[in-house]
């Protein structure tokens, strides 16, 4: 989390820099800042508790002139979110500057060493440690900033993307990576840079990009062509790549909020996901990764798919797939718990990370582990050119579009979509899948996008609704097989931007303990679709009616039973059994979102959280 924006070229810095930090407000939103150095020699910083618009506020009417300059919007680790922890630091003389994304690990050892060497620190951050620490080595061995931030990342522990300035380099940006993303767009010949955490801020001004890998360190000087080195020292290719970036997609086009103009999305960008994939007229599904990767696919003793957040709940409707289609077991762990359980994984194992940002620090950390003890790792991400993208052996992006919103809409679509193409297409070539299973399928997923379209005709509806029942402290989501993950997800989009407390439960198991919560003020969501466990979802139902719990259901157009059971009911088009997830989220995606909204919530940027958490 965190993102980090910087520019050098003949622009204006400063716009730039504010642009590309309103793109990476997803990352944090804490406290912003920005230092430009002027024509003068001198380093204008501002810096602002919360969003990007209150730091334009304090900077207004300010110099911030100067065609070089870093930013930073934040997402607090170390230290409160106060104006004297926000980034860009200063270090002791005042003359670098710098903006970093991560956690150095070792910071406390460090302050320590550096407070005896004469060091002091104004605040409590482990980025002012690091820039402290460049300057001490900058002063101790005389080198220039970029060997100053090589010889220094040597002594750090931990996670880091940084960008930095020195007074006395007027015209260079040093920046380096280690787990924390990083981009840089090569604008003007090949001599204008734009420094970034990811694509977003450059879209616009290039499309021709390079990631740095890990411990790579990069000058941008003034006038040269970008200088890539190790942290040794020794030069590195510059491999730029083309990207393909809609600058549409990054604004709300009409919408209220991004989470809403994602729902909107779905419809359209599943077509997108699927073009060229799913290919009705020849009866095939064609993923370049099943094709390339088929063997290893088939033959699979295991499938196992680490993930967090919504797209562990896509894990779990993915590992029903392909058990249903494909007959291969799959786990599905959560990649926090996966990377510290000294996980059973080898050659033979597919494992997949199902990432929407494919930069969740503890997602990319399952897979090297999985990826050194020889398994095989087949990503399922949304951001091309992401780190999980680049580590993953083979993949299938799912190709939604940026996702902007921080509660994840379109990118549990995609990623449900995704799963639901490869299970067919893996187990049509293992046999496992019968022709017609496979084509009733494949034909039914074709028309995803207009029965979703029919369900945000809805959206008046829900709205109703949810002002009914915006005032509920607590709510509970139930739902049973391919619905079970929905109802998990449904209480996440809840939690996440309306603060209200729910929990998902596999229906069944709610006589196991939740149902002494119900009564007449607990709403209680059923996933209630015509599924092959509709009757035994009815009778949880009646369970929760007759100790007065007020029932909300999703069911199937044209239902009658539920009708005269529960309180309210939201009606979704007929699908197949496997992919009803795909249908029955849309509903509790609207409902989420208008209860935060009638709350008057800040919908795409709740509190405490971030959308791409590159800490673990
Ligand atoms: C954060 C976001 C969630 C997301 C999760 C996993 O917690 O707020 O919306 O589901 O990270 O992110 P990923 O990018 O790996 O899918």
């Amino acid at each position: 989390m965190c993102g980090i924006v910087a520019y050098l070229g003949s622009r204006e810095a400063y716009p730039i820099l504010i642009k590309g930090l309103h793109r990476l407000e997803y990352r944090g939103y804490d406290s912003a800042g920005t230092a430009v150095l002027n024509d003068a020699g001198q380093l204008n910083i501002y810096k602002a508790v919360g969003k990007v618009s209150n730091l334009e506020h304090v900077a207004e009417g300010h110099d911030h002139s100067g065609t070089i300059g870093i930013a930073h919007t934040r997402w607090a680790t170390h230290g409160a979110p106060n104006e004297v922890n926000a980034h860009p630091h200063l270090s002791q003389s005042g003359d670098l500057t710098m903006v970093h994304n991560g956690i150095i690990e070792n910071a406390a050892i460090l302050r320590d060493q550096l407070k005896q060497r004469g060091f002091t620190f104004k605040s409590e951050t482990d980025t002012e440690v690091l820039l402290q620490l460049i300057e001490y080595t900058q002063q101790k061995h005389v080198v220039d900033l970029a060997s100053a931030v090589r010889i220094a990342l040597q002594k750090v522990i931990g996670a880091y993307a940084i960008a930095v300035i020195d007074r006395k380099e007027p015209d260079t940006i040093v920046a380096a990576r280690k787990s924390s993303p990083l981009a840089i767009g090569l604008g003007e010949d090949n001599c204008e840079f734009f420094i970034a955490s990811d694509a977003s801020p450059i879209a616009g001004y290039t499309n021709k990009v390079v990631y740095l890998n890990d411990e790579e360190v990069v000058s941008c000087r003034r006038g040269e062509e970008l200088h890539i080195t190790t942290l040794n020292a020794e030069k590195v290719d510059v491999r730029a790549k083309e990207i393909d970036l809609d600058v549409t997609m990054l604004d709300k086009g009409g919408f209220a909020h991004f989470m809403q103009k994602e729902i909107f999305d779905q419809p359209a960008v599943l077509r997108d996901c699927m073009r060229g994939r799913l290919l009705p007229a020849h009866r095939r599904i064609v993923l370049s990764a099943v094709t390339e990767h088929r063997e290893e696919l088939i033959n699979a003793k295991r499938f196992i798919m680490v993930s967090c957040g919504t797209s562990w709940h896509a894990a779990l409707i993915g590992k029903q797939l392909i058990e249903m289609f494909c007959r291969i077991p799959v786990e599905v762990a959560y990649a926090s718990e996966f990377r510290y359980s000294d996980p059973v994984v080898g050659p033979g194992d597919v494992v997949f990370a199902l990432s929407q940002s494919g930069e969740t620090a503890d997602t990319l950390s399952a897979i090297q582990l999985a990826k050194e003890r020889g398994a095989m790792i087949f990503g399922i991400v949304n951001a091309v050119g992401s780190s999980i993208a680049r580590a993953s052996d083979t993949g299938t992006y799912i190709h939604v579009g940026p996702e902007i919103g921080v509660a994840s809409t379109k990118a549990f679509t995609g990623q449900t979509t995704v799963l639901a193409m490869l299970a067919l297409a893996i187990g049509r070539e293992k046999g496992t899948v019968t022709e017609q299973v496979y084509l009733d399928t494949l034909a039914e997923l074709e028309t995803i996008p207009d029965k979703i379209s029919r369900i945000l005709e809805k959206d008046d509806e829900i709205k109703a609704l949810a002002a009914e029942y915006a005032d509920k402290k607590n709510f509970l989501y139930l739902g049973r097989g391919m619905n079970y993950p929905v109802a998990l997800e449904g209480a996440l989009k809840l939690k996440e931007i309306s603060y209200i407390h729910a929990e998902g439960y596999p229906a069944a198991e709610m006589k196991h303990g939740p149902i002494a919560l119900v009564d007449k003020d607990m709403p209680v969501v059923f996933l209630a679709t015509h599924h092959n466990l509709y009757e035994k979802i009815l009778s949880n139902m009646q369970e929760v009616v007759a100790r007065k719990g007020r029932v909300l259901a999703i069911v199937s157009e044209g239902d009658t039973v539920v009708k005269d059971i529960a309180e309210h009911v939201i009606e979704v088009p007929h699908t197949l059994n496997s992919l009803c997830p795909l249908v029955s989220v849309i509903p509790l995606q609207l409902l989420a979102y208008h209860i935060a909204v009638s709350k008057g919530l800040d919908v795409d940027q709740p509190r405490n959280l971030a959308k791409s958490v590159t800490v673990e």
